[in-house]
């Protein structure tokens, strides 16, 4: 458990500074020659997404509930959630990816999830008008995707 919320944890703060990288530890007297491909390619779509989402998931104070890595907490944590099975309160069991994020972000009475007090998200999405900001709404769920993946 604690190396899952250690990664995580880094994910975050890489994302969070934009510096993914570890240009600065091993690449003395020759800035570039040593860096892997992927650190100079340009990002790609899902990539900018990613990282649009890191800020947001901070800032519209997602992750005051979601990444409280705490057993039994208020909301499960981004940690363990994508590409985990979870038990709706309809009885359904559904894969989380990116699509089920987006569409809980969007249509969250319909979305929830066994177990959890509804009310904290419904209030939590209700100040933030989703329906008027789908790049938003795409940016965090690839986030959320990106992390969860990371999971073994
Ligand atoms: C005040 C606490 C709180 C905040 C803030 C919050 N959530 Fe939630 N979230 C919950 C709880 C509790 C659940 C489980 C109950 C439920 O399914 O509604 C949940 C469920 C979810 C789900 C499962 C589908 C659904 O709609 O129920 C997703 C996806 C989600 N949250 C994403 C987010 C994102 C992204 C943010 C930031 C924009 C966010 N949450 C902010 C508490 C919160």
């Amino acid at each position: 458990m604690s190396v899952t919320r250690g990664t995580l944890t880094v994910a975050l703060l890489l994302a969070l500074c934009g510096c993914g990288t570890s240009r600065s530890t091993s690449t003395a007297g020759s800035p570039t020659s040593s860096v892997p491909a992927y650190v100079t390619e340009p990002f790609t779509r899902e990539q900018k997404l990613v990282e649009r989402g890191a800020p947001l998931i901070v800032n519209d104070g997602c992750a005051a509930c979601h990444l409280l890595a705490r057993a039994g907490g208020v909301a499960p944590s981004f940690s363990s959630f994508a590409g985990h099975r979870v038990r709706l309160r309809d009885g359904r069991s559904v894969l989380v990816n990116e699509r089920f994020v987006r569409e809980g972000l969007l249509h969250p009475a319909a979305n929830e999830l066994r177990g959890y007090d509804p009310a904290p998200m419904l209030a939590a999405l209700a100040r933030l008008h989703f329906a008027r900001h789908p790049q938003q709404v795409a940016a965090l769920a690839a986030f959320i995707e990106q992390v969860g993946a990371e999971e073994e």
